[in-house]
């Protein structure tokens, strides 16, 4: 009752839960006396946020609205974990209230550029709730034995708000304690994580990502309640991703295949690359991002033939069909079957 509006509600919750055996209107009582989480909520903001002692920097970064400009694209799987995860903080009232907790330990695997960072933003907008994100470069950068002072301080501050606390590239700090060279140091590190994540409230969710989750300490990796692992988009949701440009069908189709390997980041900067030489140069959008598209294909080794490549570049560029063939020496058809086989014209 001192501080934490969370683990008042939680305890309370789950002193309701026993009660109900003993006396069922008292806990039916109680239970609706329980001021709902949201209430409670607003009794502790406006607390800043904690700094590093040497360099007074901040040590998480807080972010309040959260409003993402596009909304991300998820596989199933994905879109299913975390829809479920959302529906469980929608009814956290009553969850709490029978001593249970909603899903809030969230760990996000896998390569650069897919979304891990994005989904935690998502998260943080669809609960409508602060994002605070570790500033990993603060908590790390003092003295090396600062570090784990600085995480406990993060962990203190985010428990004492409903909040998602996003532990960005968490490798940093998750690594395996026989991992490296600075082992003492790093034990401690990660100590002081497994003891922050076991006493997580129930009412705040924490999202930690990572690019290496093979780095991650084993006993970390066990107490989270959801683990995602973010793959690279294939061609159905890059079309997807693709569908508020102005594209013909076939385009963004041809587009799709030929950029499937590619990370949804990478992508995302053909298409502002493409869009801003478009704008510039009065240029029309489409060939120039079947262009990035062939290249990016064609340096991921996934062009079957290097000269089908050069012919479609040169296509793009304005030629015939029959400028190409006698250009490289090929019959009429061969262009015309790779460039039917690539942009389905
Ligand atoms: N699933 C996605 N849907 C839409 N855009 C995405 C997605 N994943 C990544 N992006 C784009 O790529 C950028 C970088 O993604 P980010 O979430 O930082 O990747 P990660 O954290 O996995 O390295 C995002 O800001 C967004 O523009
Ligand atoms: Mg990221």
């Amino acid at each position: 009752m001192n501080g934490s509006a969370s683990a008042f509600t939680q305890s309370v919750g789950r002193f309701i839960a026993k009660l109900k055996s003993v006396d069922l209107e008292l806990a039916q009582e109680l239970s609706a006396l329980l001021p709902n989480a949201s209430a409670l909520r607003s009794a502790d903001t406006f607390v800043p946020a904690p700094v590093d002692v040497d360099s007074r920097m901040q040590l998480v970064e807080v972010m309040y609205p959260v409003m993402l400009d596009k909304a991300p694209i998820f596989s199933g799987e994905i879109k299913d974990m975390l829809g479920a995860c959302l529906k469980e903080w929608g009814s956290i009232d009553v969850l709490l209230r029978e001593g249970l907790a909603p899903a809030r330990m969230l760990l996000f695997c896998g390569l650069p550029g897919t979304g891990k960072t994005m989904a935690a933003h998502w998260l943080a907008q669809e609960l409508q709730l602060p994002l605070l994100t570790l500033n990993l470069a603060t908590v790390m950068s003092s003295y090396l034995g600062k570090t784990g002072n600085n995480l406990k301080a993060v962990f203190d501050h985010a428990n004492a708000r409903p909040c998602v606390l996003l532990l960005d590239e968490f490798d940093a700090i998750a690594k395996r304690r026989d991992d490296g060279s600075d082992v003492g140091e790093l034990k401690r590190l990660v100590n002081v994580l497994l003891q922050a994540l076991d006493e997580w409230p129930a009412n705040a969710m924490l999202v930690a990502a990572t690019n290496h989750g093979e780095l991650l300490d084993p006993a970390v990796w066990r107490r989270f309640d959801v683990v995602l692992n973010f793959d690279k988009p294939d061609a159905g949701l890059i079309a997807q991703f693709l569908c508020d440009l102005p594209l013909a069908d076939k385009t963004r189709e041809a587009l799709a295949k030929l950029l499937e390997g590619e990370s949804f980041s990478a992508i995302g900067a053909m298409v502002l690359s493409a869009r801003k030489t478009a704008l510039l140069e009065q240029a029309p959008l489409e060939p120039l991002l079947l262009k990035l598209a062939i290249r990016a294909c064609m340096s991921r080794g996934q062009m079957k033939k290097p000269l089908d490549a050069e012919m479609l570049l040169m296509y793009l560029d304005g030629y015939s069909r029959r400028e190409i063939a006698s250009h490289f020496g090929k019959t009429h058809p061969t262009v015309s079957s790779v460039i039917k086989r690539y942009l389905g014209e």
